[in-house]
């Protein structure tokens, strides 16, 4: 079964790749659409399409309709990731050399404002008496990254950050699109609206788990493996479950040196490399480890709640997918 599920994502990740670089219908001008096929071009892992599709199907429907709404969803996931490397000033992504960092910010913020309005372009062409309710999803879904991401750069000068505003944080920037991913292909899929909220339940737990783990990633994956710049989080003096973690149960000694790093102007990879020894002595990094786990197993608890066709199986496999990656 397990084979099954892999080749069947394996074959949609084809069929994505191959829509995503064949919807361009222009080239010209090229300093509009040379980086926009570049981001195409990139190697995702295409999990909010994938999750979109799986929803859809969990609910009996026909995935055939749902392939422009998981190409919208791709879409938009890609504009957030060119804007935010802006943002966190990163010079790498998916192994790659960032759109910024290979060509300019203002192309970068051109190239992703041309993504987002091709991900409605893509949405547009869903074929489903749902559309309006759907696009009201989408759209809140947007507004709500916006939120995220603001406070996510609040958060790198603000002296505390409660557990709860971490967590409203990294649920308005990450496990949002996640649970309108799911959302949106139950609709399309015609689920009941219990199907369509619990599925929507389940992608925003595992989506809390997916930030948490991304944080995690950020300090204790090589770059190579990643594909993003190693520590970038702790350069970006970036709130994480990590840090919010380690500043209050640190010794005494070691939270001091913690903010004596995290008020360096800028922070060197000595002091990256001190400050995840922090965080392991802390006991950050197996506390964010047994976060994951939670909310893994609140999402596998929704998934149960459905009692679905058989098909919630996939779901399974996503989330366990997600729970062992290192990238
Ligand atoms: C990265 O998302 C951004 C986060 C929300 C942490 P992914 O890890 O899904 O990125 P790709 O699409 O596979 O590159
Ligand atoms: C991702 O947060 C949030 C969005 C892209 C909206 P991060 O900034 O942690 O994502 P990565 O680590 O750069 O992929
Ligand atoms: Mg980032
Ligand atoms: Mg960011
Ligand atoms: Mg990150």
């Amino acid at each position: 079964m397990e084979e099954k599920t892999k080749f069947l994502f394996e074959d949609w990740r084809t069929k994505l790749n191959f829509r995503l670089t064949s919807f361009l219908e222009e080239d010209d001008p090229a300093t509009l659409y040379q980086p926009m096929q570049y981001v195409f071009e990139g190697s995702g892992k295409r999990i909010r399409p994938i999750l979109l599709l799986l929803t859809c199907k969990a609910v009996g429907g026909n995935i055939e309709a749902a392939w422009d709404a998981a190409v919208a969803i791709e879409l938009l996931h890609n504009f957030t990731l060119v804007h935010d490397d802006i943002m966190d000033d990163d010079d790498t992504r998916r192994g790659r050399e960032t759109v910024h960092k290979k060509w300019t910010p203002n192309i970068a913020l051109l190239a992703g404002d041309g993504i987002l309005a091709l991900s409605y372009r893509a949405l547009l062409r869903t074929d489903s008496e749902h559309l309006k309710r759907i696009l009201e999803i989408y759209t809140d879904g947007i507004v709500a990254v916006c939120e995220g991401q603001a406070l996510d750069m609040d958060f790198e000068s603000r002296e505390h950050v409660q557990p709860k505003q971490y967590l409203e944080m990294i649920t308005k920037k990450t496990a949002y699109l996640l649970n309108i991913s799911a959302k949106i292909g139950a609709i399309i899929g015609n689920g009941s609206d219990r199907q369509v909220t619990a599925l929507g339940e389940f992608a925003q737990n595992l989506g809390v788990a997916f930030q948490i783990q991304d944080d995690l990633l950020d300090i204790t994956v090589d770059e190579d493996t990643l594909g993003k710049t190693f520590g970038s989080d702790v350069k970006q003096k970036k709130r994480t479950f990590l840090l919010n973690y380690a500043l209050t149960h640190a010794s005494t000694q070691s939270q001091q040196a913690l903010l004596n790093i995290f008020q360096m102007s800028e922070i060197d990879n000595e002091s990256i490399y001190q400050v995840r020894d922090i965080f392991e002595s802390a006991g950050a990094i197996s506390a964010a480890k047994e976060s994951v786990d939670n909310y893994l197993s609140l999402a596998n608890k929704n998934l149960e709640s459905l009692n679905g066709n058989g098909e919630n199986r996939h779901l399974n496999y996503l989330l366990n997918y997600i729970s062992n990656r290192n990238f």
